[in-house]
């Protein structure tokens, strides 16, 4: 089998340059080939140990009192076989699970834990902001600290709304380009995720395409009628529906790096072109950045790009580990939010201080110099490192990342939307999937997800990541 890894150019970002799609060597490292016979004897030893039958225990038990014994469908193991891990601990960039197994960790708690897990600072702050109390219900000084610090870096918010998740950050977003435009319709494209409300769930990315779910039965047909699908980087597509729906749309939505079918980039004039389109059709541009915001660079993938859109939805990072989403962007819109405007939208927990104190402590340590080019050096080393791999084994793969985003799909590629992703070879992901899991390497169980690395993540654990992928890729 011939393996090809080909990939599109992306425009130049400020700080990372180019979206790195990664071109496969026909030779492993001498460095990586040195650690494979160094280390062989203690990766068996490993193996061998490699027991789940308490996480097994809790998990059958979990079954009976969660649906899927999950509270989040991407936990489960359905699209890679055997059960979800239950787990113990975290810290760094490691995961340790109730059977005492530990592991290196690509999955970052899906996307938050970029400076590591469990990080020493974050929890001295947390346990000091909880000696106040954990919610307030009323305004808290800490709310402006972290404003302040999205606003200086997003270049498209002017100002912020917190939330309590990515989902509840693309509802209100959505809500807002509605009664800011005046028009009903939206754009979204086939395999982004933009959260589980109604008019998200058309032709969407994540667990939905995970466990090949169309729609999901309870969406009524009313709250999706308005919602317009075309195919990501399909700019014919984009103008065909902006002419046949001409002064209809209020807005386009978009994950401007895909995280959610596995890691698509855009190519190189796809972001210009709907900035382009959607002003002249007096539709907002809506990037959802709740998993690239401060992760492409400090200023998400619309400082990366050099493109401010309408309206920004950030989550995931923007809560180092807990529970926050936001929206945000050009005062003139966001003024419209209750209760400066008549848009309404509201959260109990919203904007709590313990909340912001991660955020804020999260976003202190991603502004020291060096951050985003450690992620990227460590990236670049990894996705070449599997690719190679995959390559010496016979394995057609493709692969690319910006940053601390990732991803591969065992297919020649090019993948440049949803329909390509899904050309990928799903039963050697999930082969490969268990391989590496037993090798102590804990990716997204899915191969319609993104990977994630963090500040945390040492040479050695890409080094050890790249051996252990060698070993598996041979016996898959
Ligand atoms: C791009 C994007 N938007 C929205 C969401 C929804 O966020 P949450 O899971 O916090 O509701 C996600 C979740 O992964 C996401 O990746």
């Amino acid at each position: 089998m011939a393996a090809t890894f080909t990939g599109v150019g992306v425009g130049i970002g400020l700080s990372c340059s180019t979206s790195k799609i990664l071109q496969s060597k026909t030779s492993p490292s001498r460095s990586s080939r040195y650690y494979v016979k160094m280390t062989v004897s203690v990766e068996e030893e490993k193996k061998k140990s490699f027991t789940l039958q308490k996480s097994e225990e809790i998990f059958n038990a979990a079954k009976e009192l969660m649906p899927g014994g999950v509270n989040s469908p991407v936990r489960a193991f359905k699209s890679v076989g055997g059960q979800p891990i239950v787990m113990d601990s975290v810290k760094g960039s490691h995961m340790w699970d109730v059977d005492g197994n530990e592991y290196i960790d690509y999955v970052g708690s899906w996307g938050p834990a970029i400076i590591g897990h469990a990080d020493d600072e974050v929890l001295a702050a947390l346990a000091e902001t909880m000696k106040k109390g954990t919610s307030f219900g009323a305004p808290c000084p800490l709310e402006n600290i972290l404003a302040e610090m999205v606003i200086k870096a997003v270049p498209s918010i002017e100002m912020v709304r917190f939330v309590n998740s990515g989902t509840e950050a693309c509802m209100g977003v959505l809500r807002l380009a509605r009664a800011f435009t005046g028009k009903e319709k939206i754009i979204k494209f086939e395999g982004c995720y933009h959260g589980h409300a109604d008019p998200f769930l058309v032709k969407a990315g994540s667990g939905v395409a995970t466990l090949g779910l169309p729609d999901s039965p309870g969406v009524p047909q009313g709250a999706t009628y308005e919602t317009l699908t075309a195919p990501y980087n399909d700019i014919e597509a984009i103008e065909n529906l902006f002419e046949t729906n001409k002064g209809g749309i209020a807005a386009l939505i978009l994950e401007p790096v895909v995280g959610n079918s596995g890691f698509i980039p855009p190519k190189s004039d796809f972001l210009h072109a709907l900035s382009r389109i959607t002003k002249e059709n007096n539709a907002l541009l809506i990037f959802d950045e709740v998993m690239t915001g401060f992760r492409l660079s400090y200023g998400g993938a619309q400082e990366y790009f050099g493109i401010t859109p309408d309206l920004t939805t950030l989550g995931k990072i923007i809560g180092g580990g807990l529970p926050v989403g936001a929206y945000g962007g050009r005062r003139e819109i966001m003024e419209m939010v209750a209760p400066a405007g008549p848009m309404y939208q509201a959260g109990t927990l919203s904007g709590n201080p313990l909340a912001m104190t991660a955020g804020i402590h999260t976003l202190k340590r991603l502004q020291k110099p060096g951050s985003y080019e450690y992620l990227d050096k460590i990236t670049n080393q990894l996705v070449q490192g599997i690719l190679d791999a995959g390559k010496k084994a016979g394995h057609a793969m493709c692969g690319g990342y910006i940053a601390g985003m990732f991803g591969f799909f065992f297919t020649e590629g090019p993948v440049h939307n949803f329909s390509d992703a899904k050309k990928s070879d799903a039963a050697k992901f999930a082969r490969f999937y268990r391989g590496m899991l037993e090798e102590g390497v804990y990716f997204a169980p899915s191969q319609f997800e993104a990977g994630f690395t963090s500040l945390a993540h040492t040479a050695e654990d890409i080094e050890q990541t790249i051996s252990a992928a060698d070993r598996v890729f041979q016996r898959i």
